[in-house]
This record gives C-alpha cells, sequence and structure tokens, in this order.
C-alpha cells in the first residue's frame, strides 16, 4: 500500500515558513501585501478569493480586496492592474480567473507586471521558468515539486510523465521536473496508447480534469503518483483524476483528494508572495 503525501501537513509546514518571512520583513517596515481582483460572483471563485484572502491573514500579509460586478469593462480592469503595478505597497496581483466573457483573460494577465505576477501566468515568468531564469512559477506545479522533494521522492534522472498540457498545470510542470534534471513526457488528449506511456512512468502527474480517469492498468508498480484533479460526484464527495482505491495499492505514494496537492497551491502563492517583497526589498 502506497505512503500519502500529506499535502494538508506539508502546505502548513510552508505557510509556517512563509509567517516567518513575513515577520522579518514587518520588523524591517515592510507588510507584504496582495491584491486579490474578482470580477463577478461566481460561487467557486468567491470560495477560492475567501480562501486566499484568510491565507493571507493566517501568515501575516495584507490582503487588498476589489470586488468589481460582472459588467466591469475590460478597460476598467487594465486601468486597476495598471494602478496597483505603479503601487509601492503592493506585492503581488492576482486576478481571478476565469474572468466574464467580454473581458480578455490574456491581455489581463499580460497587463500584471511580471513583477507581481504571483501567479506565474505572465509569458515573462513563463519564459524565465523555461530558459532557467529566477521568476515566479504557476502555483500548483510549484507546490508538487515541494510535496516531492518534502517526501523524499527523489526527480532526478527519473522517468516523470505529466498527463495534461494546460498553461497553468502541465506545461510548467513539465518544465519544472526538467529543470530538476528528470526525463520528462508530457500527454495529452491526443496522446496514442496513454496507458503505455503512464505506464514507464516512475513519477506519474494527472492533471486531465477526468474523474477517477487512472486506474491501476495507467500505473507502474511502485510509481509515484501525484493527483490534480479535484471533482465532486452526486453525492457530495470529492474525488480526483485517479481512482484512488484501486491505483493505491500499486503506488509507492500517492497524493489523495482532498488533502493533496489542492492545499499547496495557496501555499505556494504565499510562498510567491513572500518572494515577491524580498525581491522588491533587494531592488530598493
Ligand atoms: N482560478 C482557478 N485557479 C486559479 C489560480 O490559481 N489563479 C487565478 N488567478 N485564478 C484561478
Amino acid at each position: 500500500m502506497a505512503e500519502i503525501i500529506d499535502g494538508k501537513m506539508i502546505s502548513s509546514q510552508i505557510k509556517e515558513e512563509v509567517k516567518q518571512g513575513a515577520a522579518r520583513l514587518k520588523e524591517a517596515g515592510t507588510t507584504v501585501t496582495l491584491a486579490v481582483i474578482q470580477v463577478g460572483s461566481d460561487p467557486a471563485s468567491s470560495v477560492y478569493v475567501g480562501n486566499k484572502k484568510k491565507a493571507c491573514e493566517y501568515v501575516g500579509f495584507c490582503s487588498l480586496s476589489y470586488e468589481l460586478p460582472e459588467e466591469t469593462t475590460e478597460e476598467k480592469l487594465l486601468g486597476l492592474v495598471s494602478e496597483l503595478n505603479g503601487r509601492a505597497d503592493v506585492n503581488g496581483i492576482l486576478v481571478q480567473l476565469p474572468l466574464p466573457g467580454h473581458i480578455s483573460e490574456d491581455k489581463v494577465i499580460q497587463m500584471i507586471s511580471p513583477d507581481k505576477d504571483v501567479d506565474g501566468f505572465h509569458v515573462n515568468n513563463v519564459g524565465r521558468l523555461n530558459v532557467g531564469e529566477e521568476g515566479f512559477v504557476s502555483c500548483t506545479p510549484a507546490g508538487i515539486i515541494q510535496l516531492l522533494k518534502r517526501s523524499g521522492v527523489a526527480i532526478e534522472g527519473r522517468e516523470c510523465v505529466v498527463v495534461g498540457r494546460s498553461n497553468i498545470v502541465g506545461k510548467p510542470m513539465a518544465a519544472l521536473l526538467l529543470r530538476e534534471n528528470g526525463t520528462v513526457t508530457v500527454c495529452h488528449s491526443r496522446t496514442k496508447n496513454l496507458a503505455e506511456v503512464t505506464r514507464r512512468a516512475d513519477i506519474l502527474v494527472v492533471a486531465i480534469g477526468k474523474p477517477k480517469f487512472i486506474t491501476a492498468e495507467y500505473v507502474k508498480d511502485g510509481a509515484v503518483v501525484v493527483d490534480v484533479g479535484i471533482h465532486r460526484n452526486e453525492n457530495g464527495k470529492l474525488c480526483g483524476d485517479v481512482d484512488f482505491d484501486s491505483v493505491a495499492p500499486k503506488a509507492s505514494h500517492i497524493t489523495p483528494v482532498p488533502g493533496g496537492v489542492g492545499p499547496m497551491t495557496i501555499a505556494m502563492l504565499m510562498a510567491n508572495c513572500l518572494q515577491s517583497a524580498e525581491r522588491a526589498g533587494r531592488r530598493a
């Protein structure tokens, strides 16, 4: 039976470390500040935004909250981002996605100063990750690297298979595993013989958005399995992209849903905000 990778515990460790970093900056006169913008009132987004604000409070950051109506124009939103870019007291800017259809998400993301892009979505930061320069890294894949490292899972020289090629998870995940000297394969909806490829993996990261899709036949004996998916079934129970009950007996390590990857995203967002404030301090 696999060892469970405890994302709740590891995310708590990281938040404690961030809290200490924030306290050190506070002594030096800086309060780390994250601006969170939500357009409209999508209930799921409201929950995520609420959790981000709570996490800020927990680690000792200031959070500035902008709740804009659904009909906000793109111009108005771009104006707000631009204003926040210019404020020395703001270290991170997060625009909660998805945005309403009449606003270009890409335009808004690219308007955020790369120095305050704590989501790591700006092309500048994506490029930095890919050429190995310091920048902000997308929180979920960055959190997965922390889960692996802090669970004693070696990456170097191992076969890493990422299922999913989104800009937010799959692609940055592949870049990070490569940076750790893994041998990386990216699979997606057009991959032929998916199970043949995933069975090669020593480390299998699954982000495909299909509940319980990955069953034991996709997994090699002793593999490390990381599940990025989160779904709610008809009884309100949460599950991931991995069929935990069938895969866990075969894996050496596995992340549960809930309590695996999920809690890491916010912890890494907090870590990115702290990093932003520390870098701004060095630039000043
Ligand atoms: N919507 C869902 N996840 C995220 C995230 O990580 N960042 C932002 N900005 N929006 C999201």
